[in-house]
């Protein structure tokens, strides 16, 4: 098949592991014999400098004329940066938000899974995790909190802001259908989680979901509201498999999921509008103190192409020739800086790249 995928290599370390990605993409291509196309466009920080917006209107264009869109990372240092003094619309995460937007974007899928090779690096203690994790969280990504008015007025007390959260049940049913049959593709259990008992929005909400669940029999659904959740993920994380939740709530709590599974450095995510069109990148983030030195993990953006081969093109078993890979590479020791356990050597970004480009063609 020919594809035409849009490259966001973005910030930081952003451009180092998108770099190996799309090497593992033209060694899928050329042993099954597909046809990838890139075009490369600046976002975040980057696209500051170059063009003085987050997210310039040729970037847009790039990924509108794409059939998906592959990403790097966006943003600088948390603090002390020129770019933490920016007005919050010019700020480089105001870009990825203003794409998700513009893309139409509004289910974001987080897979959660603990390799066994990698079980040293889990946080949690052995009979919490049992054989391993694999859960994966559905978070709403268009609306919610993040894109509800917000402000800011005078008042006796000094300055206020507010920001509003608020769904329709358009909203709320399509991404209730996505957890749903993400549910049907796996053991046929979701965990919606919301704050029902405070939350007006929450409760209408919950009774969307309630109601989706009348086309799905066969999904055994619970409700759980939200600080009960990250209680739960961090004491009995295996409960899970598949979370449905808002988009601030799914913020907080994929940070989570990840976090327990002890390496953000593996963990891919994929953003898929209506149809097929998606955009990939990994969880973790531009890892500023990292850049440059070619240590970082590509593994996360090369599961993230895996997800895009799979829910973009349909192209399933290319997809699981990149897991398999991957799996491979742990399994024969081979370890960046981020996973590596005392006493082992690590490998850099482009070695660990080369390996699954290796895996993949032998
Ligand atoms: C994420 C990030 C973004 C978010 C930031 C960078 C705007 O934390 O993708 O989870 O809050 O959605
Ligand atoms: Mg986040």
């Amino acid at each position: 098949m020919k594809a035409k995928i849009a490259l966001l290599p973005g910030d930081y370390i952003g451009p180092e592991v998108v770099k190996e990605a799309v090497k593992v993409l033209d060694a899928v291509a050329k042993k099954y014999s597909h046809e990838f196309s890139y075009e490369e466009a600046p976002v975040g920080c980057t696209a500051i400098e170059s063009h003085e917006d987050p997210m310039p209107e040729i970037t847009l264009e790039v990924c509108k004329r794409a059939d998906a869109v592959l990403l790097g990372a966006v943003g600088g240092p948390v603090s002390g940066s020129k770019w933490t003094e920016l007005p919050g619309h010019m700020r480089p995460e105001a870009g990825l938000l203003r794409l998700r937007a513009e893309l139409g974007l509004y289910a974001n899928l987080r897979p959660a899974i603990l390799f066994s090779e990698l079980r040293d690096a889990c946080p949690l203690a052995e009979n919490v995790v049992g054989d391993g994790l694999d859960m994966i969280v559905i978070r709403e990504l268009t609306g919610g909190m993040y894109f509800g008015p917000r402000g800011r007025k005078d008042t006796e007390n000094g300055e206020a802001a507010w920001d509003t959260l608020i769904y329709d049940e358009v909203e709320i049913e399509r991404i209730a259908r996505v957890g749903f049959k993400t549910a049907m593709m796996r053991n046929k259990k979701l965990t919606n989680v919301d704050k029902a008992n405070v939350l007006e929005s929450s409760r209408l909400w919950r009774s969307v979901v309630d109601r989706v669940a009348n086309d799905y029999p066969e999904v055994e659904l619970e409700h759980m509201y939200v600080d009960n959740t990250a209680m739960q993920l961090a004491l009995n994380p295996r409960q899970f498999d598949v979370l449905v939740t808002g988009n601030m709530f799914g913020d907080i709590l994929s940070d989570i999921a990840g976090a327990v599974t002890g390496s953000i450095g593996m963990l891919p995510s994929a953003s898929l509008a209506k149809g097929t069109f998606g955009l990939y990148e990994p969880v973790h983030g531009s890892a500023p103190d990292i850049a440059g030195k070619g240590i970082a993990n590509p593994l996360a953006t090369i599961l993230s192409a895996a997800m895009m081969l799979k829910f973009s093109f349909g192209l399933e078993e290319e997809a699981d020739d990149i897991e398999k890979a991957v799996q491979r590479a742990l399994t024969d020791g081979l370890r960046t800086g981020d996973i590596v356990a005392e006493g082992e050597t690590s490998i850099g970004t482009v070695e660990m790249g080369d390996a699954i480009v290796k895996y993949i063609l032998s």
